[in-house]
Parts: C-alpha cells; sequence; structure tokens
C-alpha cells in the first residue's frame, strides 16, 4: 500500500534525525485538494513534541526522505507540512496489484486490536425506538468496519433489563392480566402496561408502594418475580431479534444488567475500602480527587461562578446499586474476560457525563488497567422530524424502529416499482427491502453523529444527491457494464495492465488508492460518515469518467485498463457499503 510505504519512510526519516521518537501519530492522509499532491503529512504535532521548530524540522525530513520510486514530488507546505505527488506509474501498478486480489487498497493491521464494541442496548419491555436506530446502526458499522480492518471485535448487546421500570410491570402483570392474557401477551401489552400502572402510581401513593415492593422482592429473588421478569425478557428479545435480523446486525454476547448484579456488592465494597467511594447522606459516592483541572473532572460542576460536588452515585440510600454501579462491574468484567485494547460505547449524547464518571472512577479504582485501554464514549445527537422537533408519529408517540423499516421498504417499493414495472414481483420486494433498510441505515450514518438530523424520507429515498440508493445505483450500474460486456464476449479476465491517460482516470484512480486510509481514519475517529462522503465522491468521479472515458468501445487494450478501474470501483462500492452495513444489488 502506497501510503504505508510512505509511512514507513517517513519513520525512518524521523527516526534518523531523532532516533527513539514517539512516531505513533506520524501518519499521512489523503491531500484535501489535488493540486497540492496525493498525501499529506502534518509535522507540527511532532516537530513540538520533539521541541524543534516544525518548518525547518518538516524540512529535514524532506531531506532524508527517499521516496523518489513513488513519488515524482515532495513539497514542504504550510508551517510544517509535506505534500506528495505521486508518480502515476506506481498509482497504476498498485491498482494492478488490487486487480489481481491483493487487497482493495488496505492490509488487515499488523498489529490486531481486540475491540469491545458496546452498541444498541435497548431497554427491555419497551419497543425499541428510533433513539435506539443510531447506537444501533453506528455500532454495527463501527464493529464492521474494525472487523475488515483485521481486529479482533466483540459486540455486546448491553440489555437495559433490570431497573426500576420492573416492580410498575410486575405489579401491572398480577393486577391487570388475566391468565389467558398473560399467555398470549405481547410486547405492545406490557407498553400499555406500564403506562397505566405509571399513572396509577402518580395518582395514588399506595400503589407506587406496592410497585416498589415487586420491586424489592425481584431484587431479592422471588421466584414468581424472576419467572415473570424472564418472561417479559423474552418477549422483549424475540422482538429485537426480529429487528436485528431485518438490519442484519448481530452480536457476539448479549450480556444485559441483570448478568452483573452478583459482582455489585464487591464493587461497592473495594471501592469503599480503597477510598474512592465513601457514604453521603446514607449513600455512597464518589467525589473529586482533586487530581484534574476542574474544568475536566467530571465530579464538579460550576454553580453560581464557583465549583461544587458532582458526585457519582453507586450505591442509593434504599441499598440498591444504579446504573454507574453496573457499568463499572461490566467494565471489570470485560478487562478480566477479554482483556481489550479499546472499548467503545455508542449512545445518546446525553450519557456523557455518566461515561466521563465511570471511565474516572474506573481509573482510580484500576489504573494498570485503565491505562492499557482506550475507553471511548462514541455519542450522536437526536434524530429530528422534518418540524425540527423530536422524531415522533403524529399522533406524538415514539416511532418505533419495525414501523420506521416497513415504511422505508413500502417506499423503496414505490421507487422500484416506477423506475422498474417489468420485474417479477417478489424481485421488485427483494429490492425494496434491500433499498428501503439501507436507505434509513445510510441516513443516520451520513451526518456527523454529534449533530441532531432531520429525518426526511425524500432526501433519504432521492435518487440523486449523498443518499444510499444513489450509491446502489452507481453499484449497479458499473455491473452492467459487464453483463453488456459479457454479451459481446469481453470480461475483465486477463486485464492488460492499467494505465492512467486521462485526468478523470487518475483522478478516480487516486481517489480508489484511498480506501484504506479512510477505513483507517474513520476506525480511528469513530466516524462512519468518513466513508459514506468517500463513497459518494468515488460514485461521482466514476460517472465522469464514464462519461468522458469510453470503456466497452475502446480498442482492447485501454479497455481492459479502463475495465479494470470499473471493476476496482464496483469492489470498492461494495465493500463501503458492507461495512456501512448496507448489501448491494447486482440490479435495480
Ligand atoms: N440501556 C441504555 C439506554 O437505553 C444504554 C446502555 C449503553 N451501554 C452501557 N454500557 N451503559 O440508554
Amino acid at each position: 500500500m502506497l501510503y504505508l510505504t510512505l509511512e514507513k519512510q517517513l519513520h525512518a526519516a524521523v527516526e534518523a534525525i531523532a532516533p527513539g521518537a514517539d512516531l505513533s501519530d506520524l501518519q499521512v492522509r489523503p491531500c484535501a485538494e489535488a493540486k497540492f499532491g496525493d498525501y499529506q503529512c502534518n509535522l507540527m504535532t511532532l516537530a513540538r513534541r520533539l521541541q524543534r521548530p516544525p518548518r525547518p524540522f518538516a524540512e529535514e525530513v524532506k531531506g532524508r526522505l527517499d521516496v523518489g520510486r513513488w513519488c515524482e514530488a515532495v513539497e514542504l507546505a504550510g508551517a510544517g507540512f509535506l505534500n506528495f505527488r505521486l508518480h502515476p506509474e506506481a498509482m497504476a501498478a498498485e491498482l494492478q496489484q488490487a486487480a489481481g486480489g491483493g487487497g482493495l487498497f488496505f492490509r488487515p493491521a499488523e498489529k490486531p486490536k481486540t475491540v469491545v464494541v458496546d452498541f444498541s442496548s435497548p431497554n427491555v419491555a419497551k419497543p425499541m425506538h428510533v433513539g435506539h436506530i443510531r447506537s444501533t446502526i453506528l455500532g454495527d458499522s463501527l464493529a464492521r468496519i474494525l472487523r475488515v480492518l483485521g481486529h479482533r471485535v466483540i459486540t455486546d448487546n448491553h440489555l437495559g433489563d433490570w431497573g426500576t421500570q420492573f416492580g410498575k410491570l410486575l405489579l401491572g402483570w398480577k393486577q391487570k392480566l388475566t391468565p389467558e392474557q398473560r399467555q398470549r401477551v405481547t410486547i405492545d401489552d406490557l407498553e400499555r402496561l406500564y403506562k397505566e400502572v405509571n399513572a396509577a402510581c402518580e395518582a395514588d401513593a399506595a400503589q407506587l408502594e406496592a410497585a416498589r415492593q415487586e420491586l424489592v422482592k425481584l431484587q431479592q429473588g422471588d421466584p414468581e418475580n424472576l419467572g415473570i421478569w424472564q418472561r417479559m425478557i423474552e418477549l422483549s428479545r424475540a422482538e429485537f431479534d426480529a429487528v436485528y435480523q431485518r438490519l442484519g446486525v448481530r452480536f457476539d454476547y448479549t450480556l444485559g444488567e441483570s448478568f452483573y448484579n452478583p459482582f455489585l456488592k464487591q464493587v461497592v465494597q473495594e471501592l469503599l475500602e480503597r477510598g474512592i467511594a465513601r457514604e453521603s447522606d446514607g449513600a455512597v459516592c464518589v467525589f473529586s480527587d482533586g487530581t484534574l483541572p476542574p474544568k475536566e473532572d467530571p465530579f464538579l460542576i460550576q454553580r453560581e461562578g464557583g465549583w461544587v460536588p458532582n458526585p457519582c452515585l453507586i450505591l442509593k440510600s434504599d441499598g440498591a446499586a444504579n446504573y454507574a454501579t453496573t457499568d463499572l462491574a461490566t467494565l471489570d468484567y470485560r478487562w478480566r474476560t477479554w482483556r481489550p485494547d479499546e472499548i467503545v460505547y455508542v449512545t445518546d449524547g446525553r450519557q456523557q457525563l455518566h461515561f466521563r464518571q465511570v471511565f474516572a472512577v474506573f481509573r482510580r479504582w484500576q489504573p494498570e488497567a485503565a491505562a492499557h485501554m482506550r475507553l471511548a464514549h462514541v455519542w450522536f445527537g437526536s434524530i429530528l422530524g422534518e418540524d425540527g422537533r423530536p422524531f415522533k408519529t403524529r399522533s406524538g408517540d415514539t416511532i418505533r424502529l419495525s414501523e420506521l423499516l416497513d415504511e422505508a421498504e413500502e417506499r423503496a417499493l414505490a421507487v422500484v416499482n416506477q423506475k422498474n414495472p417489468d420485474l417479477p414481483q417478489d424481485e421488485r420486494r427483494r429490492i425494496a427491502r434491500v433499498v428501503g433498510v439501507g436507505a434509513v441505515k445510510y441516513a443516520d450514518l451520513l451526518p456527523n453523529r454529534q449533530s441532531d438530523y432531520v429525518f426526511s424520507w425524500d432526501k433519504m429515498l432521492s435518487l440523486q444527491g449523498n443518499s444510499a440508493v444513489y450509491l446502489l445505483y452507481a453499484y449497479a450500474r458499473i455491473r452492467s457494464i459487464f453483463r453488456k460486456g459479457a454479451e459481446q464476449g469481453v470480461t475483465v479476465e486477463g486485464a492488460g495492465s492499467v494505465r492512467l491517460e486521462t485526468a478523470e482516470e487518475r483522478a478516480l484512480a487516486r481517489h480508489l488508492l484511498n480506501f484504506g486510509l479512510v477505513l483507517r481514519i474513520a476506525a480511528e475517529e469513530y466516524r462512519p460518515n468518513y466513508l459514506c462522503n468517500y463513497l459518494y465522491d468515488l460514485a461521482g468521479l466514476f460517472a465522469r469518467f464514464f462519461e468522458q472515458c469510453p470503456v466497452l468501445k475502446s480498442e482492447p487494450a485501454v479497455r481492459a485498463s479502463r475495465l479494470t478501474l470499473c471493476d476496482l470501483t464496483a469492489r470498492v462500492l461494495r465493500q463501503g457499503l458492507e461495512v456501512l452495513g448496507i448489501e448491494t444489488l447486482e440490479q435495480i
């Protein structure tokens, strides 16, 4: 891979100047604009770390570089950048290597990491709603990207299967359901039950107390309550699994919160014994230890101009552990069980403080483990309706994921019916399923994850513009070139050497080479949107190439080279969509 080669050369050059320097962040990136070159390396941070003036340092690195075999030019730019311009022959050679099965512009990681991805994690006895969609889709894509890069990925669905909602649900189950109803209960019944009991509890303190009693009994292991709770979990999981199946999402583990119950006491006790936690008003809490500047300290909060304690509660005054305690036990379990290099938590932005506190408590509790692991809270914003308010149904209810997918498939079917009325009905349905699910996923992955985005059916299913539909069409269009070629007896097999003669061919080639680099950056920053934009640009560059450069009608040597470009583009599109969790179609 050319970018890896350049990085190796850069490392060697810096090593010669500053032996033993930490080179971990010395990387090349694609140049934003082709006029500056193909790859760029920013040497400023490294120079600063070495206490060298950046520009002269970059100059010196450039002097030591030996990259003439691959680059026609290396230029010093700005305050400490190096820009590399590749030889067209070097590009062509790399394309040819990929065409010959040498990997799609990336190589599996030399030192694979073990990464736990904690995502989706809906709450039991509640239907999965769009709030969980981003976690499921983002988390799945991150897991796929990390996997394709050769890392050992462990996906874990941290189901919310233990919590105060069960007191009310148990009470409702006992009070409001007849034995027959209990036999046929659905997730909708549970939701209704919960709403009813919740309302009753608000109106009547005795009901609230009764619900609390049911919860206490569950927590103490009452067999009847445990049995009902188990039923509710099974019901919910069947519903969740149906959605996961539609989305093509799978988990290696589904260790819900309840799995950690046996460890909670121990966690609280250890934190108390080590003086990390202390009693406060009958509860047990972790306070600031004063080692962090207040701005970065998750146990402090600014109020009226001063900093006041913002403790992390780990044992409530009624003796119950909570969400944070469970997450601490979970972290400890994951460390003991899998020794991960990285744990990635995918949830909405409202949980930022929670994770900052949990990570900070863990660092104090198990500094060695914490030093070994990268703990990342990958958070995201909300999905808004076209009115700019939280996305709801017309009647104001939260929208269910399964209904959303139904609607996506229906709408996609309308598009397919229009475009391709002659296809057999089940073929049209199959296409609509892939397009509909793909459209929902892509719309979710495309925006910067930290911003809220407006859910728009029209944008999502638009044939122009940056959408899954557009990319799926681009892919199918390239595949149709090969079908047409095959009819004429032309195949990509035995393609001759790649020649990059026109500007369009070079632009497409240059972009293809960046696939691996973009995957790597998307994984490092946990941002699949980089990949979406990359694929969109790829489809655009391909369209321009295809407009300007005849493929099947060219003379054989040119045709073979261009067919190779077509094939590589299709393969990158397919692989790229696959790691976004989106299936491709040979024909739409
Ligand atoms: N069940 C939680 C929710 O729906 C998300 C859990 C995320 N994972 C974790 N380890 N806390 O908000």
